[in-house]
């Protein structure tokens, strides 16, 4: 073979590569680090079975199901959230599908607006447990609706729930990981944490705020390595977290059920959420294509990123309009759940 035909050879050899390489990622369901720590990371059985874990916003969606995957795991749950019978009937089905017993499930009902209560719940889970391995910040509710439309109730509620609630629960159980010198705090952000979303300014402030908290947090924690602060940003997910979003008023929600079967499903979020914390990732993506690489464009080419969420967000704002889900058009493929 001359050196010619080797070139050539090479040259296709990485053509070929580069193209198995972007079919792959049009098939990714996360970013890049997190499908790697799937594959050859610490797998969730290995890393989090038994261990004691507070779930906020247990009671539906991504909530719900992560305790139903952490009780199968062997993991021991409080279930908090502010509606008592749904988190009994979240606590009835891990008890079903787990070998865990009655007294592995500690039920405690939480307003996250309501900071004054904060302590004593902390306080309850610590008498009960003796210890507190993983927090998982998930209670919060999104919006629908148009700055110019929407009354400042909004932007104070949601920074109340989704910010203030989230840093309140963090504050009272932080003490307790820092005497133990080891904890994972683990916070659902959202796509709107790390980039602009129209129908969501509010919403998108609050997870932008979240962010800005703990990565700020996570370098203060510096002299504790064992405690990890763990970003998760998901895209689009099926859950109830449309019907329950507020709208113009906080003390309205959107309501209407609208058809979620172009999101990814729950399951499969909630599996990627372990692996990411199994293996103390900082800060994950996990989405379908397109938005999957929405986020890449945001942090390596935001001037491309910035042009398409312009473009894509027109239309999110004609689909509200028009009463279907805001980002129905936009999916590759319909999911199963
Ligand atoms: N689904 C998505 O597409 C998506 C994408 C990115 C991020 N997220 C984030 O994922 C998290 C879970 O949402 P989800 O999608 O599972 O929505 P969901 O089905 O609406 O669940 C929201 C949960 O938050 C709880 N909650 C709401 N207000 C609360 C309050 N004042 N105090 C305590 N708990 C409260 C709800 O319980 P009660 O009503 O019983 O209090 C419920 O368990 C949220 O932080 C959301 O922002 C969701």
């Amino acid at each position: 073979m001359d050196a010619l035909t080797c070139l050539l050879c090479l040259a296709l050899g990485c053509l070929l590569y580069a193209v198995i390489q972007f079919v792959r990622f049009l098939k990714a369901d996360g970013d890049l680090t997190l499908l790697w720590a799937e594959r050859f990371g610490s797998s969730p059985e290995s890393n989090l079975r038994g261990s004691v874990v507070w779930v906020t916003g247990a009671s539906s969606g991504i909530g719900e199901e992560l305790c139903y995957q952490l009780a199968k795991l062997g993991a021991s749950l409080i279930l908090s959230s502010r509606r008592e019978a749904e988190l009994l009937r979240v606590k009835k089905r891990c008890l079903e599908i787990s070998s865990l017993e009655e007294k592995d499930l500690l039920i405690v009902p939480l307003d996250l607006t309501d900071l004054s209560t904060h302590q004593a719940a902390t306080d309850k889970v610590i008498k009960y447990f003796g210890r507190i391995d993983i927090l998982v910040n998930n209670g919060g509710r999104s919006q629908r609706s148009l700055f110019v439309d929407t009354g400042l109730d909004v932007y104070q509620g949601l920074i109340g729930l989704n910010y203030m609630g989230t840093v309140s629960i963090t504050k009272h159980v932080l003490p307790h990981m820092i005497e133990k010198k080891r904890g994972k705090i683990i916070t659902i952000s959202s796509i709107t944490g790390l980039i602009g979303v129209p129908l969501s300014t509010g919403y998108a402030a609050s997870k932008h705020a979240l962010q800005g908290f703990f990565n700020s947090l996570r370098i203060e924690l510096g002299p504790y390595p064992d405690i990890a602060v763990i970003n998760i940003c998901p895209g689009p997910v099926q859950s109830k977290v449309v019907e329950n979003a507020c709208t113009e008023e906080f003390v309205q929600s959107v309501g209407a059920k609208t058809d979620q079967s172009h999101k990814m499903a729950t399951d499969r979020c909630v599996r990627l959420i372990l692996v990411s914390a199994a293996n103390d990732l900082k800060e994950t993506w996990i989405a379908d294509q397109p938005y999957l690489m929405i986020y890449y464009l945001w942090q390596y080419a935001p001037t491309w990123g910035w042009w398409l969420t312009q473009k894509a967000g027109q239309k999110r704002i004609q689909n509200f309009k028009s009463g279907i889900d805001a980002d129905s058009t936009f999916a590759f493929s319909k999911k199963t759940s």
